[in-house]
């Protein structure tokens, strides 16, 4: 997969992309990623990425020129290298749809991705019209640009690509993975403080704990994330588990 991210601060992007999982994705050249400067694709002495709002407001508005042109140089490189037609152009906004591992997993099946990082009071309205495909947001709170939200999409797509992970196994695992938050895990020593592992993560029955696992996933998301519990597929033993640990 190939991710081209446009952004006002390059350097932002310097050390999460130059650690663990991710640089060995792109050592084994799994994913490859372009950082592009905005203010590369200006025209004028003072390289100018914003301007006042029209109809008065307070904050400036990122001009439409230098993304059209950003997005375009880029989606002209692919075009003769790749052949593809259509190219998520995705901009990273708290006005976006609500970022899942849902959309992590329909991410990860494109071969190529342009992000563009927001900034200031937000961009021109004739970006979001005319040339993005899609609009993320990470959660309903405001960050001061779109390069984190940038980072965890990234992060959270480059993941679920073949190869990335040490174990392909462990991707089927992941909280909300299936709709619900993860069964809690152990390591050595068996006993900690005095706090033991569970006995049956102990037993070798592999149908025992393949149970105790869903169970404690069921409680788990019951207990921090009760509204995925309505999207989710649960059996009638894990339904009858849920409904007891509401009423107690
Ligand atoms: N830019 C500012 N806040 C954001 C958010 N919550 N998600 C995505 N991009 C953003």
């Amino acid at each position: 997969m190939q991710i081209d991210i446009l952004t006002l601060f390059p350097q932002m992007f310097d050390s999460p992309f130059s650690a663990s999982i991710f640089q060995r994705a792109v050592d084994r050249k799994l994913v490859g990623v372009n950082i592009h400067n905005i203010r590369d694709y200006t025209h004028d002495k003072h390289h100018t990425v914003d301007d006042y709002t029209y109809g008065g407001g307070a904050g400036m508005i990122l001009k439409p020129e230098p993304i059209f042109e950003a997005v375009e140089s880029i989606k002209s490189d692919i075009d003769l290298k790749e052949g593809i037609d259509i190219v998520p152009v995705i901009l990273l906004t708290p006005q976006g749809r609500l970022f899942s591992q849902q959309i992590a997993l329909e991410l990860s099946s494109s071969s190529h991705l342009i992000l563009i990082c927001g900034h200031y009071e937000g961009v021109d309205e004739r970006v979001r019209e005319h040339l993005v495909t899609d609009e993320i947001s990470i959660g309903d709170y405001v960050l001061s640009g779109g390069e984190l939200a940038a980072m965890v999409v990234v992060d959270a797509v480059v993941r679920l690509l073949p190869g990335v992970l040490g174990s392909e196994a462990s991707l089927l695992d992941d909280s909300h993975a299936f709709g619900l938050l993860e069964y809690p895990q152990y390591t050595r020593p068996p006993v900690y403080r005095g706090w033991a592992v569970p006995e049956v993560l102990l037993s070798g029955n592999h149908a025992q704990i393949a149970k105790w696992r869903r169970e404690q996933a069921v409680l788990r998301t019951m207990k921090h994330r009760p509204e995925l519990l309505d999207k989710t597929n649960l059996c009638l033993e894990e339904r009858n588990l849920a409904k007891d640990l509401k009423q107690s």
